[in-house]
């Protein structure tokens, strides 16, 4: 396999979607529903469960066709099975990208024999021991059950768990409360810590590498906690730890039995399907964690399998290339019509821009051309009553996923259904927009004098023809989000191999962490002599003043 491909961009493809985008910018998206009928027919999919609806972007099926040839000249069914080869497409990092290898059911020989094999047994390992914790036989010190589960990681050791755990809080009756603490100022562990109870509590230490500052300043803070109220040789009861780092696991004191290794082809943001979701498995139990996994496998298979027009992750990941570098749509809002999925756009923040935050392409050579979109969002109703009003009528354009679940998530169908009415409004609102004679025409019925309807029009004007896509789906139980999580990470992977990125390393944080590590003594001791940026002195000697 090549390291590198042809990116789009460089391909002659590309001018002809430049050309279509310009066809397309000049005509409202509610008039190409006006002129095909079979609109939305053609442009949805229902697979693997889930429906897509993008129908509401600005595309028809021309373009798509031409998107459809950009995925094959750049060789993206090359690169999805060099991905599914195990070879080192995180060519600066010279390893593997096998996370799909870490929700294959037993036989199916992703990654090869060996691979998977290791996953297997040490699935079975952290099973065992989820559900251990779970149902009460693995205990602490006090001899009772775990009541109270802290996972303390960062990034992709946090970020994957704590949203699922999150979305799917209606499948954890009986599980010990899971609490996820991420942040080095210490402000949530101590919040966790404050009413709990020692004996009943055990510490998750997830790090794949074990030397992040964050996640080893609050495993250390917990452990110091642990062992003054319990003794130092309650610790390997209360620790059980993640990570590829066996020495460091050993070093922080958690019992054999008690670590889980995983692999360096396992990338953090990719990782709650290995070992880094033993909190989720506690919280849901073994049965609703396998099947959160199938639900990533059936997409995996879809993905590998399918052709590009009714290959959902593909799909969307040629609109997203669409709407960032032919309609000038540099952020996608995503907007979830079910509260459990609050943590979702932040677990989308990393999965996206960590991995297509780059502004060189896998030679080395920089990029002349957009990339990685900004994610953000809330669920749907809230940004409704905040910074929707900024979508509809601001100067600031972004893309937006709305994700929609039919069935309500805690058994109330009622207000489901007014959340399903809610994104279906809004959908329709982002694409047709409200015209000065339809805001005419309404104040008029209204009886308004015409001297105070003029002026006022220009601000009641929607432009519309703000492209979203509708993620439509049964309801929310774990194999759903096993599948919509995969989902979005193949998309990541079709943009990279568009803008020829390697999605999988992210040297980009590096820099900030190792600051942080030589500026933490000058911080802590500021008469200690040590060294700190010109920059920064003067604030330091602020800081020292304000903080004495
Ligand atoms: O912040 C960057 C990062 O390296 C992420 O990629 C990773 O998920 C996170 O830090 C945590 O890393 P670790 O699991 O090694 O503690």
């Amino acid at each position: 396999m090549p390291a590198t491909t042809r990116p789009g961009p460089r391909t002659p493809v590309w001018a002809d979607l430049t050309a279509h985008a310009t066809r397309l910018v000049a005509v409202p998206v509610q008039e190409l529903f006006e002129r095909d009928p079979g609109r939305f027919e053609r442009l949805s999919r229902e697979q693997a469960g889930l429906l897509l609806d993008f129908s509401r972007q600005r595309l028809d099926e021309i373009a798509l066709a031409k998107l459809f040839q950009l995925a094959d000249v750049i060789g993206l069914r090359a690169r999805i099975d060099a991905m599914w080869q195990g070879a080192h497409i995180n060519t600066t990092e010279d390893r593997a990208v096998l996370h799909v290898a870490l929700r294959q059911p037993r036989g199916a020989g992703v990654g090869g024999a060996d691979i998977e094999q290791a996953v297997m047994a040490e699935r079975a390992r952290m099973l065992g021991f989820a559900q251990g914790v779970r149902e009460g036989a693995i205990q602490g010190t006090a001899g009772k059950p775990f009541r109270l589960v802290v996972n303390v990681g960062i990034g992709g050791s946090d970020l994957g768990p704590a949203m699922a755990v999150q979305a799917l809080s209606a499948f954890t009756l009986g599980a010990p409360r899971c609490e996820f603490v991420s942040n080095i100022d210490g402000v949530h562990l101590a919040d966790v810590l404050r009413d709990a109870d020692p004996g009943t509590t055990l510490f998750i230490v997830s790090s794949k590498t074990f030397t992040t500052l964050e996640t080893l300043t609050n495993a250390r803070t917990a452990r110091a906690w642990l062992a003054g109220k319990l003794g130092e040789e309650a610790v390997p009861r209360h620790f059980a730890a993640v990570s590829v780092n066996t020495r460091a696991m050993n070093e922080f004191g958690v019992h054999p039995e008690y670590r889980f290794p995983m692999w360096d082809w396992v990338g953090g943001r990719y990782s709650v399907w290995s070992s880094i979701g033993v909190s989720l498995a506690i919280a849901i139990g073994e049965r609703n964690f396998l099947e959160f996994l199938q639900g990533g496998h059936e997409m995996d298979e879809h993905f590998r399998t399918a052709p590009w027009a009714e290959n959902l992750p593909a799909l969307m990941g040629l609109i997203a290339v669409w709407n960032i570098n032919f309609m000038n749509l540099p952020t996608l809002a995503v907007l979830p019509y079910d509260d459990s999925l609050r943590r979702f756009p932040a677990y989308l923040q990393q999965l996206e821009m960590e991995s297509n935050g780059k502004s060189v392409s896998l030679d080395g050579k920089p990029m002349d051309w957009q990339t990685a979109a900004v994610i953000w969002g809330e669920p749907g109703n809230n940004a409704q009553h905040s910074f929707f009003q900024l979508l509809h009528q601001g100067t600031a354009r972004a893309a937006l996923d709305f994700l929609l679940p039919v069935r309500s998530s805690c058994g109330n169908q009622e207000q489901q259904n007014l959340a399903i009415a809610s994104c279906l409004a809004q959908a329709e609102a982002f694409m047709t927009g409200q015209s000065a004679e339809t805001v005419r025409a309404e104040l008029e019925r209204q009886e308004m004098p015409p001297a105070r309807i003029e002026p006022l029009i220009p601000h009641k004007v929607h432009p519309g023809s703000r492209p979203s896509t509708v993620v439509l789906f049964q309801k929310l139980d774990p194999a759903t989000l096993g599948k919509l999580i995969a989902l979005y990470e193949h998309s990541v992977f079709t943009q990279s191999v568009v803008w020829g990125i390697n999605a999988f390393d992210q040297w980009g944080v590096e820099l900030g962490k190792r600051l942080t590590e030589q500026l933490a003594p000058a911080v802590q001791d500021p008469g200690g002599g040590h060294a700190a940026p010109a920059s920064v002195m003067k604030l330091l000697a602020t800081v020292e003043k304000w903080r004495r």
